[in-house]
């Protein structure tokens, strides 16, 4: 082989190394027309991006206390709560069933099952292995109870639209007067990010609509206990731990996978330093 396609090999394999790098561009874009939506800084963005876990936790609140009453999450279970990287993991508990704050939180939904006496369909309260309950029985009922339109499912909305959390985030703080000049539905609300502007959901959140609680949590090593504070409950705030929460919930996965994207990255170049080396090794004394 000669000198140069030798070289064109490295050079071919810098670029396919490099372009790894640059592969995190976000897809989030603007479908035209009036929709508003901004590229907001998140924690979760780029490739060393994380989740925020207090956000996260916060997210996990709002969700059960506001958009519960309508929206379901199809794909989860409690116990993925407590599952590595998940908002409430614990080290103390690898098996999150037996995590004492999941087993809370499942415990807090009523969660349909069958009687194994009777055989009659009952409610009882869930446990960690089950999934987050559906909010109305068929999509008919859904869309019967919220003006025609049903609450979509909020485990894979930041996969399923475009922009993502920037969208998600986008509709939480869209809600305006609407203008003049513009013919709101009866029932509609006007929303900047929502195609078309008009939206069945009214405004979710509202400034303080949750309390967020301070938390006193154990020092590291047997260390003086310190105190979170939690951020003001500002619609803004709020819209942003929704998203985080529901970033995670759609890709619970993303840390491990960044991570394992970072060790190939790394083992890929330090391997290309090495053939190259050898290479020159070999062919020291050769003239080519
Ligand atoms: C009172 C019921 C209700 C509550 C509470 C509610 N939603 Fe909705 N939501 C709806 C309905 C209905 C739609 C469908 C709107 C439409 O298609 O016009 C919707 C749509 C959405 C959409 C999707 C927009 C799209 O592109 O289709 C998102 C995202 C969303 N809701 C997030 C939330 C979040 C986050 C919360 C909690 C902070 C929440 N919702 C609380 C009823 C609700």
């Amino acid at each position: 082989m000669t000198k140069f396609s030798m070289k064109s090999v490295f050079v071919g394999a810098a670029l396919v190394i490099g372009s790894l790098g640059v592969a995190q561009v976000s897809m989030a874009s603007n479908a035209g027309g009036e929709h508003k939506m901004e590229h907001r800084n998140w924690s979760f963005n780029g490739m060393f991006g994380t989740y925020d876990v207090e956000a996260m936790q916060r997210g996990y609140q709002i969700y059960r206390e506001v958009c519960s009453s309508c929206h379901a999450l199809d794909h989860m279970s409690f116990r993925h709560l407590g599952d590595k990287g998940a908002p409430f993991y614990s080290s103390e508990y690898p098996n999150p069933n037996d995590n004492p704050v999941v087993k809370a939180f499942a415990k807090d939904w009523m969660v349909p099952d069958i009687d194994q006496d009777s055989g009659d369909v009952i409610e009882r309260p869930g446990i960690p292995a089950d999934k987050f309950p559906q909010i109305y029985p068929n999509s008919i009922a859904a869309a019967a109870s919220n003006g025609g339109a049903v609450p979509p499912d909020l485990s894979v909305i930041t996969k399923a639209r475009t922009g993502g959390a920037d969208y998600v985030y986008a509709i939480l703080t869209g809600y305006h007067e609407a203008p003049h000049d513009f013919h709101l539905s009866e029932g509609m609300n006007y929303n900047v990010a929502f195609a078309g502007n008009q939206i069945a959901m009214a405004a979710p959140l509202s400034d303080g609509l949750v309390e967020y609680a301070t938390r006193t949590v154990p020092g590291e090593h047997g260390g003086e206990p310190h105190v979170i504070t939690p951020p003001e409950a500002t619609v803004d705030q709020m819209a942003s731990d929704i998203v985080q929460f529901l970033t995670w919930a759609g890709d619970p996965k993303m840390q491990a996978r960044k991570n394992l994207g970072f060790a190939t990255f790394l083992f890929l170049f330090i391997f290309s330093l090495l053939l190259f080396l050898t290479y020159k090794q070999v062919w020291k004394d050769v003239e080519h």
